[in-house]
This record gives structure tokens, C-alpha cells and sequence, in this order.
């Protein structure tokens, strides 16, 4: 990518909302975001032991959380280079050596088979063209007994066709509306079963929280570098990208799935007796 003094209006104006958010290097969190990430630690007792990868880490929001809360060892990867030099940047702020980001494609990973305890696959499968090629992969690279956690969004309700338009082309991916059973059907395959699956839908903001957030993202002092065209075409973008994705969100949710391999008949025998909390 161009330095950011060289970029253009008409090269902003190309950006997918991902690009944009590399730009002005916004933390971008997955869903739920850091409740999202206590919740798994929890639920899955994780500890400074637990070796765990983040794909498409963006900006490294999940990774260096996961760092601060564990400190145990973390890689981040995404294919946006833009993103994972302000994550690098980031993680030699907080002087967290046990996390490291690298660019790497999830369809194509560089790691050993067996390599993680934990594949962290927040919003990002979504906008991978050969999502299977890239589920194959997160099983190919988790330990046997691992765990592959994925938060997928998903329409509660569903979108018009403009809506949807909008976001295609704002993600420049030829997206199609799923709903929680499709990303259900697509990540629960027959040899794996559902550890923990947690539910969530998103709160709408209003108009001018959203502008307030707009206003101090574009205040950074990185952007000053910008020439007064690129930067009131990035303004316009991404004033346009955030209330889009505002009024996207407010008919969206996710869904935390923590998922492992079905291993072996003992832990696969039928279970008859259930119980309930009785509350007092
Ligand atoms: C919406 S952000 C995800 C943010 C957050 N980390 C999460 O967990 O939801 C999606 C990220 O995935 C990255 N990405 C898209 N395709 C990818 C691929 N094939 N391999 C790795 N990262 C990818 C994008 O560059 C972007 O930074």
C-alpha cells in the first residue's frame, strides 16, 4: 500500500470498509468484544499455557486482550498489511511478547498441522471467498483436543435488498444474508459437536454517538498527513461506512459457537439424566 501522504482521493474512494478501517487504524473488535473474549476464557478455562490463534486480527484487538488476560502465546494473522503493522505497533506498546502478528492467508496458512489449543475465528469467515478451504484449515492447524471458537454475524431479521447492496459493496464481498442456522449448518460438520454456543443481538446507536465516534477516529494525528482531498474523501466514507453499518447491525446478532471434534464413543455415549438450577 501507498504511504499515507502519497494516497489519493480517488484511492480512498476504491478502499473496502475494511481498508478504511486499516487506514485510520480504528479497533476494529470482533463481536461482543472484549465480553466475548472473557466469556471464552472462561468457559474454556483457557490459562498461560493454552497456545491461541486469532484470524483476521485486524488491528489485534482480540489478540492482545487475550495476551494481557493470559499471557500465554498468541499469533495474530490477517492479509491487510495496513492492519498488522499497527498491530505489531500496538503489541510493542503494551510489551506483550508472548502475541505476535503476522500477514497470512487463513485459506493457506503457514503453521504445522496441530500447532493451537485455541482457532479464534471471529467475523471473519464471512468475508473469505472459499470459506471451506478456510474451515479445513482451522481444524487443520487446532490439536487434536483443541477448540475452534467462531462468532459469526448473522440476520435476526431480515435485510431489504438495498441494505444488502449497500453492505456488499461497502465490503466489496458478494455477500448473501445467512442466518444463525446457515453459519450453524456450515461450522458444526459431522465429526464435531458444540461445547458452549452463546447468543447475542446488537444495540442500535444513535446518529450522533455515532458521529462523535466518526469525528475523534478522523482527529488522529497519522491522518494529518493526509492531503485536504484525500481526507474529505475519507471523511465522507467514513461517515458513510459507520452509519451503514449502524443501521446493518440493528437487525443483526451473533453467536459465540465453541466447538471440538467428536473423539470417541465414551464421550459420545447418550446421556438420560439432565438436570436444571433450581433457583431460590
Ligand atoms: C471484520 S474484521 C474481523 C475483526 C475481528 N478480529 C473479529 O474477530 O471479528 C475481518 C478481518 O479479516 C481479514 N481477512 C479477510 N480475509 C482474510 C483471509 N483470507 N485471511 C486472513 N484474514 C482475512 C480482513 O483483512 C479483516 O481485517
Amino acid at each position: 500500500m501507498k504511504k499515507i501522504k502519497d494516497l489519493t482521493s480517488e484511492d480512498i474512494k476504491k478502499m473496502s470498509y475494511n481498508e478504511i478501517i486499516g487506514l485510520v487504524r480504528e479497533t476494529n473488535r470482533t463481536p461482543g468484544g472484549l465480553n466475548t473474549i472473557k466469556e471464552v476464557s472462561q468457559k474454556l478455562c483457557l490459562n498461560n499455557n493454552s497456545k491461541i490463534l486469532d484470524i483476521g486480527t485486524s488491528t489485534g484487538h482480540t489478540a492482545l486482550e487475550f495476551g494481557r488476560l493470559l499471557n500465554c502465546k498468541i499469533v495474530g494473522i490477517d492479509i491487510n498489511d495496513e492492519s498488522i503493522k499497527t498491530a505489531k505497533e500496538r503489541c510493542e506498546r503494551f510489551d506483550l511478547s508472548n502475541v505476535e502478528f503476522k500477514i497470512d492467508d487463513a485459506t493457506n496458512m503457514s503453521f504445522d498441522d496441530e500447532t493451537f489449543d485455541v482457532v479464534f475465528a471471529g467475523n471473519v469467515t464471512s468475508l473469505v471467498s472459499n470459506r471451506e478451504k478456510a474451515l479445513n484449515e482451522y481444524w487443520r492447524v487446532l490439536k487434536k483436543n483443541g477448540y475452534l471458537v467462531a462468532v459469526p454475524m448473522y440476520y435476526i431479521e431480515k435485510p431489504t435488498e438495498k441494505l444488502l447492496d449497500d453492505v456488499r459493496k461497502a465490503i466489496q464481498v458478494n455477500i448473501k444474508a445467512q442466518y444463525k442456522e446457515d453459519w450453524k449448518k456450515f461450522f458444526v460438520r459431522e465429526n464435531d459437536e458444540i461445547f458452549e454456543e452463546v447468543d447475542y443481538r446488537f444495540k442500535k446507536c444513535s446518529d450522533e454517538e455515532i458521529d462523535k465516534f466518526c469525528a475523534d477516529i478522523l482527529s488522529r494525528d497519522h491522518l494529518k498527513d493526509l492531503s485536504a482531498s484525500a481526507f474529505k474523501t475519507l471523511k465522507e466514507c467514513y461517515y458513510y461506512f459507520m452509519h451503514l453499518f449502524n443501521e446493518n447491525n440493528s437487525h443483526m446478532g451473533f453467536t459465540i459457537f465453541m466447538l471440538r471434534r467428536k473423539e470417541s464413543d465414551i464421550f459420545n455415549d447418550p446421556e438420560l439424566y439432565h438436570s436444571e438450577i433450581v433457583n431460590e
